[in-house]
């Protein structure tokens, strides 16, 4: 009764997703069968990630890059983080710790061959640059020899799916979605599932099924720019770091007000610098370019901001460069 009520007052999309909801948690005979192998494209931070959690919960999956290099970087990636999880989980046998890292490597196989790779596969997430036409362009590829009833997804942060998948035939446009995870993916529960207008209801269920299979919490959302985390979390960040650029307050008292007052466990200056300065102004700065005349972003909300450009313009990006909106030079 009330999500009936709630979703007439809803804008567009939004019956779309209450209706996929409601398919979600009547029948879970839907048509779309388990995905049993994953393609990962793209073999860096996410892609790793993606691959790792998958391959740890028994799916198949094969990762992809445009190079043997970028490969071995995400199999070290992979590596790293299933060697800490081992020696938590086994502290005193080595032998049990091996055993698991290569029981999760079992699952995972690599290629430079994308084409190769997607020929019998159930589902690609794709993991490369954050460019719209580069992904357009890996997307017109795959279409042509991935098997017709392969799920097409994007791990995105900020651009439009709608606007990825439009390189593909009508046909998968019905099986293309938003997969969007976090990093780091094997600590970070979240992940955003999204669908577009074409988006069929047993595409949604059948990426709402592999994210509980990988133990992570899924939501729904339409695709809408940011979704759900960004959407929010951008617009908040920019506005802390333009209170400093007005002299209103220091970076170290913003973050312990949000911290004390509103029980956020980081500062928003802090996890600025977490995210990355040129992570932030690169979202922005693609948010003014194409999703504010198109009515989706109030202009207001993602307005350049001098001093974020000013950082990312000196090198100084966040923590990953050793100094952002804060030092962390002896870190
Ligand atoms: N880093 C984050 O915190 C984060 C969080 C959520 C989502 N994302 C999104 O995930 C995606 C990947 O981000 P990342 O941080 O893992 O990037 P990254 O730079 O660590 O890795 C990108 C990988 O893609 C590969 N690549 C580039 N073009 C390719 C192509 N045409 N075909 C195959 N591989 C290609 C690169 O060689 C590289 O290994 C982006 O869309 C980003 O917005 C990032």
């Amino acid at each position: 009764m009330l999500a009936l009520r709630a979703s007439r007052a809803l804008p567009r999309t939004l019956p779309t997703l209450a209706l996929q909801h409601r398919a979600l948690h009547a029948s879970s005979s839907a048509a779309q069968r388990q995905i049993e192998h994953l393609t990962v494209v793209g073999a860096g931070l996410m892609g790793a990630g993606i691959a790792q959690v998958a391959a740890a919960s028994g799916v198949k999956v094969t990762m992809t890059d445009v190079s043997d290099g970028a490969l071995e970087n995400g199999r070290n990636i992979i590596t790293k983080s299933l060697t800490r999880i081992a020696r938590k989980k086994s502290p005193d046998d080595p032998a049990a710790q091996r055993a698991f890292v290569d029981s999760v490597f079992a699952n995972l196989s690599t290629t430079t061959s994308a084409p190769e790779a997607v020929s019998s596969t159930d589902l690609v997430v794709e993991a490369i640059v954050e460019h719209l036409q580069t992904k357009q362009e890996l997307f017109r590829r795959l279409d042509d020899v991935a098997p017709k009833e392969a799920i097409f997804a994007s791990n995105t942060s900020s651009l439009s799916i709608t606007r990825i998948a439009e390189t593909c035939s009508e046909a998968r446009r019905t099986r293309f979605a938003g997969f969007h995870a976090f990093n780091p993916v094997p600590q970070m529960k979240l992940v955003e599932v999204i669908s577009t207008e074409k988006t069929l209801p047993e595409v949604t269920t059948a990426l709402l099924d592999l994210c509980k299979r990988m133990k992570k919490v899924p939501v729904q959302c339409a695709d809408t720019p940011g979704f759900i985390v960004n959407r929010l979390l951008v617009p908040y960040l920019l506005e802390a770091i333009r209170m400093v650029e007005r002299g209103e307050a220091t970076p170290e008292d913003i973050d312990t007000a949000m911290k004390l007052g509103a029980g956020v466990p980081m500062g928003p200056l802090e996890l600025s610098d977490f995210v990355g300065l040129d992570t932030l102004s690169h979202i922005a700065s693609g948010w003014r370019a194409e999703r504010v005349s198109t009515g989706e972003i109030d202009a207001k909300q993602v307005e350049e901001v001098g001093l974020l450009e000013k950082l990312v313009g000196e090198g100084k990006k966040g923590r990953k460069s050793g100094q952002g909106l804060f030092d962390y030079s002896d870190k």
